[in-house]
């Protein structure tokens, strides 16, 4: 090896541990265990996004895969032989291998904002995932640390929600009351601006400190409650019982007990979305695993000294954390969360061809 090399080697060393590192949805890895070995693990599931999409998805698909370095937004614009479905299929397992990355090198951090936009990643690109196989997901309300705000339970609730819209459409114990189409009508009508009122109730009430316009807010306005006749809705939510007879306040249903109207939506809060600490010990052990469609993840948790010196910083696992302890800001910070989902809604229904070829491609 020549010095210059040596030299520019070097430099490039001292800069890569200087600078922070990004991965992913993490601004800065080293909040997780081990830093080094996410970012390996990104790039491999990177490289298995490539093959996967140069493999399946027809058409010139490598030249133009290399012409848009492996962007997703360029491709989808660019190489429209590549077929968005296929390029989806490939993009849910990358973002599945991503939640086997996190919980192996960064499982300090499950808990953390980046993981649960991980988690929105799979929702949104992978066909009718079933929510409740994904590990550390939603959070619970009592967990040690995690995001200023609980993104995975405001998501639940939200597809909760949708479902329910559906549901409610088709309830036969109240259609079978019902003389007139206008009264069919109506009814439909109902259903969907108790979901809009509900949806909203959702964000406002999950997160109320954090900037509504960093949850998603405008997507849900652009693609579902600005095309559904929102402004005219309080008549139907006063001449309507959401929670009972419409059934959104069953639990399994979203569970929503506050209907807002136009205008009435609580105050705005200020506040972004921050990590409020680390784990000391792994939620489910060093081993654990989780199943996604049919597939068994097996993950091992790593261990290394960074953890020690991240969790002197911030909560033990067990209960009573300190003041301090929870008011760490890591990661995450301003960047917004947001369910692609809430614009593709009716699209769900046309994504069962790619079930098959995400469950060949495992
Ligand atoms: C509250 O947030 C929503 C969504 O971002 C925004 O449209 C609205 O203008 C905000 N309201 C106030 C009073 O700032
Ligand atoms: C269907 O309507 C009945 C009567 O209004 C209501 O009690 C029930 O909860 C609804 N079912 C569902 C699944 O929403």
């Amino acid at each position: 090896m020549s010095l210059t090399s040596k030299l520019v080697l070097s430099l490039l060393v001292s800069a890569g541990s200087l600078a922070a590192d990004s991965v992913g949805y993490f601004d800065d890895t080293s909040i997780c265990a081990d830093s080094k070995g996410l970012s390996k693990c990104y790039d491999k599931a990177d490289t298995s996004l490539s093959s996967c999409i140069n493999n399946n998805c027809a058409g010139g698909g490598a030249d133009c895969y290399k012409s848009c370095n492996g962007d997703t937004t360029c491709m989808q614009s660019q190489c429209p032989n590549l077929g968005t479905d296929c390029m989806n299929a490939c993009s849910c397992v990358q973002a599945v291998n991503q939640i086997d990355c996190i919980a192996s090198s960064c499982w300090n951090q499950v808990y953390s904002c980046e993981y649960q936009r991980t988690i929105e990643d799979v929702l949104n690109l992978c066909a009718l995932p079933d929510m409740d196989q994904f590990p550390f997901w939603p959070p619970p309300d009592d967990a040690a640390s995690g995001c200023s705000c609980n993104i995975g339970k405001m998501d639940k609730k939200e597809l909760l929600i949708v479902d329910q819209m559906t549901t409610c459409t088709n309830n036969m114990t109240n259609l079978d009351q019902m003389s007139s189409v206008d009264a069919v009508n109506d009814y439909g009508q109902a259903c969907i601006c108790c979901a809009e009122s509900a949806i909203l109730s959702t964000i406002w009430d999950t997160c109320p400190n954090t900037k509504p316009s960093l949850l998603d807010v405008d997507g849900w306005y652009n693609g579902f409650i600005g095309q559904n006749d929102w402004p005219t809705c309080g008549d139907y939510l006063d001449a309507y019982d959401c929670a009972g007879d419409l059934g959104f306040g069953a639990k399994d249903a979203g569970g929503t007990t506050t209907f807002y109207k136009l205008g009435g939506l609580p105050k705005n809060g200020t506040g972004t979305l921050y990590n409020t600490g680390s784990l000391t010990t792994p939620v489910s052990g060093a081993t654990f695993t989780w199943t996604f469609g049919t597939i068994p993840h097996v993950v091992t948790a790593v261990s290394t000294d960074h953890v020690v010196a991240a969790a002197t910083a911030t909560a033990t696992s067990t209960g009573t954390q300190s003041q301090t302890g929870t008011s760490t800001q890591t990661g995450a910070a301003s960047t917004q969360t947001g369910m692609a989902i809430a614009k593709d809604v009716p699209i769900w229904t046309t994504l069962a061809s790619v079930v098959l070829l995400v469950s060949a491609l495992f």
